[in-house]
Order: C-alpha cells, then structure tokens, then sequence
C-alpha cells in the first residue's frame, strides 16, 4: 500500500516535472552570464551610475526599483515603461499611476550612453532596469539578489495596462492581493513586495484622503503630515513612506503596526486582516524580510520577458529603432 502511493506520488511529480520543463516560462531563457563575451563590463558601468545617483539623492534609488515594478507589471519587464508616445501608440508614461510620478529616466539615460560606447546594439533596457533595481536595494543597504539577463526591449507600450494593472493606493485588501495574484504572486509575496515603501516618497495627493478622513491611522503622524498636505492644494507635496526612507530596512512593517502606513493601501497589510500576522513576522524578522523581498523581486525580474528574437534592443531606451 504504502509503496504504490510512494511509487504513484512518485509518477505524479516526474509528470508535474516534465509539464514544468515542457511550460515553462520563456524567463527560463534568461541568464545569469548573457552579457559575458558581449559586454563583460556591463554590470560594474551599471553599479556604478547608480551607486553615483543614489549618493548625490538617495530617493533616486526608490524611484529605480519603482520604476522596474512599473515595467514588469505591464506585460512583462520589456523597457515598456520607458517609451515616449509617438505617432503610433501612447506610451505608458502618461497612465494615472506613472503621471507626475514615475522617475530616474535620466540615470538610465546616462547608464545607456555609456553602455552603448562600450558595446554598442547589446544590454537591452530591459536589463538595465532589472540590474538597476538591484543595485539601487544594495546601495540603500538592503539585501542584494541574482538578477539573470537576456530580457529584450518592446517595439510598443499599453497605457491600458498600465492604467488597469499597477495597483492604486485606494486599494482594498483583497484588490491588492488579486491584483498581485493577476501576475503570479502570492499575498505574503504581495506583502512582501510593499515592503518596498520601506524607502522613497508620495505625493500628497495619493493620501491626503487618509489624513482627514480615515481612523486608523495614528493622530498625531496625520496631525504633523496635514500641515505639508492640506485638504485642498499641495497635491505634489512629498512625505516619506516610512518613518526611514533613505534607508532599506523593515521599519515600514512597525510603521504599519503603529498605524503609521501613508497610504491607504499601505494601513491595508495591517488593519485587522489576513496579512496582519504577516507584517508582524517582518516588523520582528528583519532577515526574514530581505530574504522574501529579495525572492520576490527575482520572480517579479523574470516576469514574462521577450527573449531571443522577439523584440529588439534599442539603442535609445525612449523609443524603438
Ligand atoms: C502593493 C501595491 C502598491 C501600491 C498601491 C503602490 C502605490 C504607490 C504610490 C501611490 C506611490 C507614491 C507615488 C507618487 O506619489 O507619485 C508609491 C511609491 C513607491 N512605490 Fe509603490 N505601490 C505598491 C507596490 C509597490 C511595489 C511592489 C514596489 C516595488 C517592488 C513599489 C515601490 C515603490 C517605491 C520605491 C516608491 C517611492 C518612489 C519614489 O520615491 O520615487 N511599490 N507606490
Ligand atoms: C509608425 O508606423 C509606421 C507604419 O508602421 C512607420 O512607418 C512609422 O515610422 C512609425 N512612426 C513612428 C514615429 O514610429
Ligand atoms: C500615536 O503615536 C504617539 C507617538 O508619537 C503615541 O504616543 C500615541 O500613543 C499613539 N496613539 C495611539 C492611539 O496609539
């Protein structure tokens, strides 16, 4: 009895292994050594430009890593995000969560000039995205990851996605949990991924509505955030996302503990419901929460690049070539 259920659980996981090997996810093709014979250099020109642009603003390296979830949240990291409009298609830039919002178009700029006279036609933006959004964690003293290359950059944008899937800071709990499900995630990695808000700043419109009318957060961080976010005007004023946003740490899940989330969406992890035990284990377990953010982030990388000949890589990341 006992060794026909091993041997038919045994049958079933060598199929289960061969679906997986058979389906798997074109971000199989990506690797971790595709740039060795053709841009030996590429990831030290990378490190640097950014390690360069987080010292001179260290918010730079919060825009980074949000703009390489922006891009792989809408079909796939392919450099979508970093298109102008053109005649064409309107680019993704102008979508309600990147409008006014999104940054660091300049540091891949620089990072795709110097990358294109060393070997020129050959990191996709792509990539720079993903090594950048690395690269930015480790200079703001968070955890480092693998990052496996080979991603190619679309010829198109879809500012439809990007307006139906970035997730909004008015969402609920169980919105933010099937928006992540939508694209492979797991709700503690959902969690785990917002951890993210661990560093950088928002615009006071996406929570000025926490500050005068909801109850849970705490009274006197609403009362020293209204003065900098009034109730009409300062829509573009900034506040932190934590309470150390310079620095990569797990003090947003304390924040959250002591009602102290800005955004909306952000109170959501801890407000009475399923992810409450979840931001206790990170707001407790700072190792913990580097090492899930960090397998996190490698899932998201990989989300549904363009490998081998689709796409192309551009050698200006604003447009096709
Ligand atoms: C869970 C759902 C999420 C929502 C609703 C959300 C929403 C927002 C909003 C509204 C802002 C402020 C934008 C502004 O005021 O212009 C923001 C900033 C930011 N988000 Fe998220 N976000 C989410 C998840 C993530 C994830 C998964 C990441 C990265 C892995 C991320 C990284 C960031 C960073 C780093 C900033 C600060 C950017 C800067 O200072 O330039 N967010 N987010
Ligand atoms: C728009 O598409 C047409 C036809 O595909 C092409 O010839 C033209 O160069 C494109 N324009 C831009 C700005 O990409
Ligand atoms: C709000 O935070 C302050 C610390 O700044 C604390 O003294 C106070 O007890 C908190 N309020 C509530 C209701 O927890």
């Amino acid at each position: 009895m006992a060794s026909s259920t091993f041997s038919s659980l045994f049958k079933l996981s060598t199929f289960t292994l061969c679906l997986l090997v058979l389906f798997a996810p074109s971000s199989g093709q990506l690797t971790a050594n595709f740039y060795a014979r053709t841009c030996p250099n590429f990831r030290s020109i990378i490190t640097r430009a950014v390690n360069t642009a987080v010292a001179n603003e260290a918010r730079m390296g919060a825009s980074l890593l949000r703009l390489h979830f922006h891009d792989c949240f809408v079909n796939g990291c392919d450099a979508s995000v970093l298109l102008d409009d053109t005649a064409n298609f309107t680019g993704e830039k102008t979508a309600g969560p990147n409008s006014n919002s999104i940054r660091g178009f300049n540091v891949i700029d620089t990072i795709k000039t110097q990358l294109e006279r060393q070997c020129p036609g050959v990191v996709s933006c792509a990539d720079i995205l993903a090594a950048a959004a690395r690269d930015s964690v480790v200079a703001l003293r968070g955890p480092g990851w693998n990052v496996l290359f080979g991603r190619r950059d679309s010829t198109t944008a879809s500012l439809s996605a990007a307006n139906s899937n970035l997730p909004s800071p008015t969402s609920s709990l169980s919105t933010l949990i099937s928006s992540f499900s939508n694209q492979g995630f797991t709700a503690n990695e959902m969690i785990a991924l917002s951890g993210a808000h661990t560093i950088g700043q928002a615009r006071c419109t996406t929570f000025r509505n926490r500050l005068y009318n909801e109850n849970n957060i705490n009274a006197s961080f609403a009362a020293a955030l209204r003065p900098n976010c009034p109730s009409s005007g300062g829509d573009n004023n900034l506040s932190p996302l934590d309470s150390t946003a310079t620095s990569f740490d797990n003090r947003y899940f304390n924040d959250l503990i002591n009602q102290r989330g800005l955004l909306h969406s952000d109170q959501e992890l801890f407000n009475g419901g399923s992810a409450d035990a979840q931001v206790r284990t990170y707001s407790s377990n700072p190792a913990t929460f580097n090492r899930e953010f960090a397998s996190a982030m490698v899932k998201m990388s990989n989300l549904g690049p363009l490998t081998g000949s689709s796409g192309q890589v551009r050698t200006n990341c604003r447009r096709t070539n």
